[in-house]
């Protein structure tokens, strides 16, 4: 089977972390969210993976994936560019798939039990698509599914008021060409003028095709916004994270609990470390800090006399001095963050478009 994974979009809902890249390259637990898909992927078998680039810093997902070896993946890269729907990036990869299954991935969904048993399920059918879906207390955000009294799916409702169902559609769906090419093909753009996956899917349904479902029994989450990204680092950090030290750590250094400390990390003297955290590659922790459980530190990082608790923290960022602490925060790559002593006295900001400071 073949995987295709979504890298566009325009993460409107996280700016301003997404002006400058893809909300898919955001690290949570010491990786980009969609390196923890490709990781699914190929631990499900998959090994041949087209990544569908968008208009936001599409060379950054190249750059940082190249061909894929390093991770046992075959790596090729498809140019969607604006973003015209799930359904339109999906048809993108037509010429790719030739005529093989095929897995699509949300390179914002974060699926914790994985999806090898849904794959190995989908190679043994011969369904036209297989969906996944999982019961929600909010339906009205998603695509939701419809069953008639025999429990049979007759349709996908686009974010409901009045909900079918409880159970939503996960960012991971399974196709048969041709299909769902033709699908594509005979559907217009919604309200929000894009190609809707829900539509091609009932689509197959309406055409009397084979559509499989199954549930998502464990932890789902679809990252769009900066809650949900610190609701997927903790989760990961929880699940996937164990006690590791690549980096030195001071004599007079605290490390509690499981803490993965990365190579070139250095951990000084007064500071504490509680798991789980994640320490990136070659970041400094100094003196008086704290790093408190359900924090993740990007790679190149400087960090001083600080308290920092439920944050995930991007590369090559510095907080220095702030002697305060900092909590549920993400601080995007680069950031400077320092109490310093200037006149005038005051907080000063250079602060990005849509940032949120909450003082
Ligand atoms: P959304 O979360 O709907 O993506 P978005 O980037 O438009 O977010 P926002 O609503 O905050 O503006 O899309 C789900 C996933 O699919 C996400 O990983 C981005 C990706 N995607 C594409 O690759 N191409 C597309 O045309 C669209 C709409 C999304």
């Amino acid at each position: 089977m073949k995987g295709v994974l979504l890298h566009g979009g325009h993460g409107t809902r996280l700016r301003p972390l997404t002006h400058t890249g893809p909300k898919q390259l955001i690290k949570v637990a010491g990786k980009p969210v969609s390196q923890w898909c490709l990781e699914d992927l190929r631990n499900s078998g998959v090994r041949d993976v087209a990544i569908i680039l968008g208009d936001i810093a599409p060379l950054r997902v190249v750059e940082y994936y190249g061909d894929g070896g390093w991770l046992g993946l075959n790596i090729t890269y498809i140019y969607q560019g604006y973003p015209h729907g799930l359904a339109h990036a999906v048809y993108c990869a037509r010429e790719f798939v030739e005529d093989e299954p095929f897995v699509v991935y949300l390179g914002d969904n974060i699926i914790f039990e994985g999806i090898k048993r849904f794959v190995e399920k989908f190679e043994d059918s011969d369904a036209a698509a297989q969906i996944l879906l999982a019961k929600v207390p909010n339906p009205q955000r998603f695509g939701v599914a419809k069953f008639d009294k025999e429990g049979r799916l007759i349709g996908l409702v686009e974010k409901p008021k009045v909900p079918p169902s409880p159970y939503a559609l996960v960012g991971v769906y399974f196709f048969r060409p041709p299909y769902i090419f033709k699908a594509v093909e005979s559907i217009k753009p919604s309200w929000r003028k894009e190609l809707e996956i829900t539509d091609a899917i009932q689509r197959l349904i309406d055409w009397g095709l084979r559509v499989d479902y199954d549930f998502i029994t464990g932890w789902w989450k679809d990252t769009g916004t900066p809650e949900d990204i610190l609701e997927a680092n903790r989760i990961l950090l929880d699940g996937r994270i164990s006690k590791v030290i690549k980096g030195r750590v001071s004599e007079n250094a605290v490390i509690e609990g499981r803490v993965y400390i990365d190579e070139g990390a250095v951990i000084k003297d007064d500071v504490v470390v509680r798991g789980p955290t994640y320490i990136g590659k070659n970041t400094v922790i100094d003196s008086e800090t704290y790093i408190g459980p359900y924090t993740s530190v990007g790679d190149n990082c400087y960090i001083r006399n600080v308290e920092l608790e439920d944050s995930v923290v991007m590369d090559n960022v510095t907080i220095k001095d702030v002697n305060a602490r900092i909590v549920s925060s993400i601080i995007g790559a680069h950031a400077v963050i320092e109490r310093k002593k200037a006149y005038p006295s005051g907080i000063k900001f250079v602060i990005g478009e849509r940032a949120k400071v909450f003082i």
